[in-house]
């Protein structure tokens, strides 16, 4: 009986540490405005891996200069019927502010989400498709505390500033939690108001502790 518990013990500590969730990758896929392209996120060594593959929409005749087409983690989902603005602002966990332009060589100085400042703008082609990106990028994380974690986000491009495209970033194993309100954007279910994004997952490994000091009980018993 004692070993018998002893074993359902580890069993369920095993469960917790397989219940906190890894994510390695995610994506976002951004259809709108003439505008074709998906980011994908994978989480590496040394790193996120930044795939960019543009297909159409970032045209040298649609391009506002010198600014250009910018493209940043924001940190809200995307609003109902495609609103971009209800995006929020950029992903700055670290609070840098808008600091124009970033110095790419001086991390401190860009906002984690500020992809576009860390690996230069977009510069339109004339079929609107763009040689496909690959950055290695040292800040952003999938999880972390807080306002770190890139679940929930999304991306969006801008053309001159205007926000011009964005999608949801899909985080893979990772559901948004349901909507509170009535209106609900298209694509993926996602949060209104404030977000907490870890916190479905501190909940189960709340719950599975629990179970975890009711079978310490039932050994002390
Ligand atoms: C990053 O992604 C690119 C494109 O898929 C790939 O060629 C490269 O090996 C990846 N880098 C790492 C460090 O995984
Ligand atoms: C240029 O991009 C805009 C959207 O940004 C699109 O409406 C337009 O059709 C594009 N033009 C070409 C030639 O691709
Ligand atoms: C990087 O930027 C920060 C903030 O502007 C500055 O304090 C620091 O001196 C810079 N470091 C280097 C090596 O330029
Ligand atoms: C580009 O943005 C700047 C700064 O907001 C604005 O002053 C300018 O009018 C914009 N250009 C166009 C063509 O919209």
């Amino acid at each position: 009986m004692l070993f018998k518990s002893i074993a359902s013990v580890l069993a369920i500590a095993g469960l917790a540490a397989a219940q906190t969730k890894e994510y390695t990758h995610g994506h976002a896929d951004i259809k709108m405005n003439g505008i074709d392209a998906m980011f994908t996120f994978d989480k590496v060594p040394g790193g996120m891996n930044i795939t960019v593959t543009v297909n159409s929409g970032i045209n040298a005749t649609a391009q506002i200069l010198p600014v250009g087409y910018e493209y940043h983690v924001h940190v809200n989902p995307v609003g109902p019927n495609n609103n971009c603005m209800a995006t929020g602002l950029h992903l700055d966990p670290a609070k840098v502010g808008v600091v124009k332009p970033c110095e790419p060589a001086n991390l401190t100085t860009c906002q984690t989400g500020d992809l576009s400042g860390k690996y230069g703008n977009f510069i339109g082609s004339e079929t609107g498709a763009i040689p496909t990106k690959t950055y290695l990028d040292t800040q952003l994380t999938f999880t972390g505390e807080g306002e770190n974690a890139m679940l929930g986000r999304s991306v969006v491009i801008h053309n001159n500033g205007t926000r011009v495209a964005c999608a949801n970033l899909i985080v893979e194993g990772y559901t948004a939690p349901a909507p509170t309100g009535s209106a609900s954007p298209s694509g993926t279910g996602a949060p209104q108001a404030s977000k907490t994004p870890t916190s479905g997952a501190a909940k189960l490994v709340g719950s599975v502790a629990l179970s975890g000091v009711a079978a310490l009980m039932m050994l002390a018993l």
